[in-house]
C-alpha cells in the first residue's frame, strides 16, 4: 500500500522556533500517529528552508558562513521536534544535495519546455519578505517612499530593475480551475477555496523565479549569475524528499500549511507540478494563526512564545492537547498562559487525571491491584457509545478536524465521570463487593480505550494510563466485545497525571 504522505512546510531558519511553527508540525504528527494507529503506512516529512537573502544576512550578523548558521538553526528545529514528541520519518534541508539536485533538474526541465523564460523585472522588492511587488501593489509611505503591502510587514521597498527568469504561471489558470472543480477536497478547508479560485480567475501573472542579487541559493543551471528564488526552491522539497526515498511516495496526500502561505501551495505549487508533468497532491490544507495575548507574534514586539518554556511548566502532552482543543484547525485563535491553565485544570487535571486516579485507587483497594481475568458478561456501560466515540475521533483526525476529535473524546471522558458517580462503587463495595468489582473493571476497560484514542495527541499520557492500570497497549480498533488485555504489571496508585496548577 502506498504510504500516506503528509508534509509540513519547511521552516525558515532566520528565527528561533515558536508555538506557530510547533502548531503545523504537531498537527502533522497527530495525523501521522492516528493513521498508524488505524494500520495505515505513513510517511511524514518536515525540514528546514535554508536559502535566501534573509539567511545570508542573519549569518553575516552572527559572523558565520550561511552554511554554519544553517547547520546550527536547523538542528535546533530538529531537537525541538524530538522534545515535542514529533516523530517525522524524514527531515529535509534545502542545502542537502538531494534537494539542490532536484531544484536544478526541475529548473532545467522547465527552461527546456519553455515554462521558464528569461525577461526583465522592473518593480519593487521587499528584502524582509523576499517578495517582488509591482508599483500598483505598493503602499504609499512618508516622503514618497513605497512600502511593502503585506500588512504584517509594511517596510520600505527597494526599487529594482533587473534581468530575471520567469515562470509562466499565467498559462495555468484554466487547468488549475479545472483541477479545483474536479477535486473538491484539494482546497481545504472549503472555507479557503473561494479566495483561491477568485485569485486564479482574476488572471495569473508570470512570476519571477530567480534572483540576481542573492548569492546564497541554488545557482540557475547554465547561468550562475542568478540563483533560484527561495519559494521556487523551497516548494520542490516535497518532491525531492519523496523521490530520494521511495518513488511510490509521490503524490503527497496532504500538505498542511499556514494560511499565509496558502497561495504558494494552492496555486504556484500545483502549476509547477503541472509544468513538470507530475501528479498533484491530494489536498492542500490551510490552518489558522495563533496570536499571543491578543497580539500578533513579532520580532519588534518580542512576544514569541518558545514551546519549550510552555512544556517545561505544563508538560509536552498538555501543550499538544491545548493547541487542538482550544481552536478549530483552520481558524485563528489566541494563546495565553491563562487559557492554557484553564484547559489544563479543567480537562486534564480534573476530567482525565482524576478519573485515572480514582480508577487506579479503587483498583488497588477493591481488586487487589489485579485486572479480573473475566469481565462481567454483560457490559455495564454503553461500550458501543464509547467505541463509536473513538472511531469518530480517529475519523475526525483523518479529516484534520482535530478540535472535533477532542470534543468527542472529552464527551466520553465526561460520560465516564458521570457514570462512575452514579454507580458509586465505593458505596456498593459495602453491600455488594462483586458488583463493585464489576463496575471498577468496566471503568478500567473504558479508560484503557480512552488511553488508546488520545495517543495521537498525547503519546506519553497514553502510555502512562496503560501503565497505571496494568493493561497492555491497546490495538486499534477496539471492539465492545474485547477483553481487557492484561499486561505483566498490576494496577498501581501513582502521582497525578496532571497536578493542578494554581
Ligand atoms: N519557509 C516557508 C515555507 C516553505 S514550504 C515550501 C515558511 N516558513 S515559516 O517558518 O515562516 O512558517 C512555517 C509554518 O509556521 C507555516 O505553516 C506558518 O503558517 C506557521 N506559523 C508561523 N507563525 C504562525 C502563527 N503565529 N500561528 C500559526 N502558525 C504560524 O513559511
Amino acid at each position: 500500500m502506498k504510504p500516506f504522505y503528509v508534509t509540513t512546510p519547511i521552516y525558515y531558519i532566520n528565527a528561533a522556533p515558536h508555538i506557530g511553527h510547533a502548531y503545523t508540525t504537531i498537527a502533522a504528527d497527530v495525523l501521522a500517529r492516528a493513521l498508524r494507529l488505524s494500520g495505515r503506512p505513513v510517511h511524514f516529512l518536515t525540514g528546514t528552508d535554508e536559502h535566501g537573502l534573509k539567511i545570508e544576512k542573519a549569518a553575516a550578523e552572527a559572523k558565520l558562513s550561511p552554511k554554519e548558521y544553517a547547520d546550527g538553526v536547523s538542528s535546533k528545529f530538529r531537537a525541538l521536534w524530538t522534545a515535542l514528541d514529533v516523530r517525522p520519518d524524514d527531515f529535509i534541508r534545502t542545502t542537502e544535495p538531494r534537494h539542490e539536485e532536484t531544484v536544478r533538474r526541475a529548473f532545467a526541465a522547465m527552461l527546456r519546455s519553455g515554462d521558464i523564460y528569461k525577461g526583465r523585472y522592473s518593480g519593487f522588492y521587499c528584502v524582509s519578505d523576499e517578495t517582488y511587488w509591482t508599483e500598483k501593489e505598493t503602499l504609499a509611505g512618508p516622503g514618497g517612499a513605497k512600502l511593502c503591502p503585506n500588512t504584517d510587514c509594511q517596510r520600505p521597498l527597494e526599487r529594482v530593475e533587473e534581468e530575471s527568469y520567469f515562470f509562466k504561471l499565467s498559462q495555468y489558470g484554466p487547468r488549475l480551475l479545472k483541477h479545483y472543480d474536479a477535486h473538491p477536497e484539494f482546497l481545504s478547508p472549503a472555507s479557503r477555496a473561494s479566495e483561491m479560485r477568485n485569485f486564479v480567475k482574476a488572471g495569473l501573472q508570470d512570476i519571477s523565479v530567480s534572483r540576481a542579487k542573492v548569492k546564497w541559493g541554488v545557482p540557475v543551471p547554465e547561468d550562475e549569475s542568478h540563483t533560484v528564488y527561495v519559494w521556487f526552491d523551497a516548494l520542490l522539497n516535497y518532491l525531492a524528499a519523496a523521490d530520494s526515498k521511495n518513488a511510490a511516495l509521490w503524490p503527497a496526500d496532504v500538505h498542511i500549511v499556514g494560511k499565509e502561505i496558502y497561495r504558494f501551495h494552492a496555486v504556484v505549487w500545483p502549476a509547477m507540478l503541472m509544468a513538470l508533468g507530475r501528479e498533484l497532491p491530494g489536498k492542500v490544507f490551510a490552518h489558522g494563526w495563533w496570536t499571543v495575548e491578543g497580539e500578533k507574534m513579532s520580532k519588534s514586539k518580542g512576544n514569541f512564545v518558545d514551546p519549550l518554556s510552555v512544556t517545561k511548566e505544563f508538560g509536552v502532552d498538555a501543550f499538544r492537547f491545548f493547541l487542538f482543543r482550544e481552536m478549530p484547525f483552520g481558524q485563528d485563535g489566541d494563546f495565553s498562559i491563562a487559557s492554557l491553565k484553564r484547559r489544563y485544570n479543567a480537562d486534564l487535571a480534573n476530567d482525565l487525571g482524576n478519573l485515572l486516579n480514582r480508577a487506579s485507587d479503587m483498583g488497588t483497594r477493591y481488586l487487589d491491584g489485579k485486572i479480573p481475568e473475566k469481565l462481567p458478561g454483560t457490559p455495564l456501560i454503553e461500550r458501543e457509545t464509547h467505541v463509536a466515540a473513538g472511531a469518530a475521533a480517529i475519523a475526525a483526525i483523518e479529516k484534520l478536524d482535530f478540535g472535533m476529535a477532542l470534543t468527542v473524546l472529552w464527551a466520553s471522558v465526561g460520560r465516564l465521570n458521570q457514570w462512575l458517580n452514579e454507580k458509586a462503587p465505593w458505596k456498593l463495595a459495602k453491600t455488594d463487593p462483586a458488583g463493585a468489582a464489576a463496575v471498577i473493571s468496566e471503568l478500567l476497560w473504558s479508560l484503557r480505550a480512552v488511553g488508546c484514542w488520545i495517543a495521537p495527541f498525547m503519546p506519553e499520557t497514553s502510555a502512562r494510563i496503560h501503565e497505571r492500570i496494568g493493561a497492555a497497549r491497546s490495538k486499534w480498533p477496539i471492539s465492545p466485545e474485547d477483553a481487557l488485555p492484561v499486561a505483566a504489571g498490576s494496577i498501581k496508585k501513582g502521582e497525578p497525571l496532571f497536578p493542578r496548577k494554581i
